[in-house]
């Protein structure tokens, strides 16, 4: 049984075919591949565009989507994760989609399963879909032509999930990462790390912004420092148009978008922003991944 837990669960070859069946979906029509087939969605974190994405791409391709609500399931009378899934599975759904805080949840949940498992997000760990609906984007925007393309990632690297898959995916497919983050926001890597985007700025084809992942951050400063530091970091680290210029530089954000710290008001707008554009890949691709993963044949 194959899960998708990270992107290098999947071969280049797994994802170009991925991606030519995320081709055919793009207009998002409706049919029946997935007849009779039921995914169950486990969402122990927020979401607005993962959840409804998934779910939007399962019953556009036929199959029937049971959101178990989490806050009213019987993980608050004390059962496991594990005990949960293992429930779950034993009424033989064909696929469980789940995002958790904890690291490496998803992958621990492998053994209690008969169906695959689809990582929608553990804590800062991986978001394998996420990953692979920028990588469609940018492969879309310039026609297949991204070997050697530089792509700054900008924000909290260290507590983003987003940049860890992106990270792992995209050099696969020749594109050269550049990490641009304040000090407490920089991990340990091989890639061109800097703190200032003006320095790079002229080398960018693709500009990929996070937003900052406080749900993972433990607050030691004083709210004044906060408000300090906030400001510091849209000083440096908003992409504003007096930033981009003219300069052809895609402009990508896995949502949800802290507007006029991640990204202005302004460039949202601006043509060169795909944030919508990636959403609206993002059905396409979990419709090509649900497709691959429920009529895998049995190993
Ligand atoms: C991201 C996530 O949850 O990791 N959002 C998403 O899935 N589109 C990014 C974020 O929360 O900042």
């Amino acid at each position: 049984m194959k899960h998708l837990i990270t992107p290098n669960d999947l071969t280049n070859e797994e994802i170009e075919e991925l991606f030519e069946d995320a081709k055919l979906f793009k207009d998002l029509k409706s049919n029946n591949l997935l007849d009779g087939k039921i995914v169950v969605t486990l969402f122990f974190e927020s979401s607005t565009r993962t959840r409804s994405s998934f779910e939007i791409a399962a019953k556009r391709l036929g199959a029937d989507v049971v959101n178990l609500e989490v806050n009213t399931s019987s993980t608050n009378k004390g059962e496991t994760v594990e005990d949960t899934v293992a429930n779950l599975n034993a009424m033989k759904p064909d696929a469980i989609i789940i995002r958790h805080k904890d690291c490496g949840l998803p992958e621990s949940l492998k053994s209690y399963v008969d169906c695959p498992i689809i990582n929608a997000g553990d804590g800062k760990n991986a978001h394998p879909t996420q990953a692979l609906l920028d990588l469609f984007t940018i492969d879309e925007h310039y026609n297949g032509d991204i070997e050697g393309k530089n792509i700054a990632i900008v924000g909290d690297i260290a507590n983003s999930r987003v940049a860890t898959s992106n990270l792992e995916l995209l050099p696969r497919f020749g594109l050269n990462p550049i990490l641009v983050a304040p000090k407490r926001f920089k991990v340990t890597s091989s890639f061109k790390t800097v703190s200032n985007i003006k320095d790079v700025i002229d080398d960018l084809d693709i500009i990929m912004s996070l937003r900052v992942q406080h749900e993972r951050h433990e607050i030691t400063a004083s709210p004044e420092k906060q408000a300090k530091q906030k400001e510091k970091y849209i000083k440096k680290y908003c992409i504003t148009k007096k930033l981009m210029g003219n300069r052809d530089i895609l402009l990508l954000h896995p949502g949800p978008v802290n507007r006029n710290i991640d990204i202005s008001d302004e460039m949202l707008l601006d043509p060169r922003s795909k944030v919508l554009k990636q959403v609206e890949n993002g059905v396409a691709i979990r419709m090509a991944v649900l497709k691959k993963f429920i009529l895998q044949k049995s190993e």
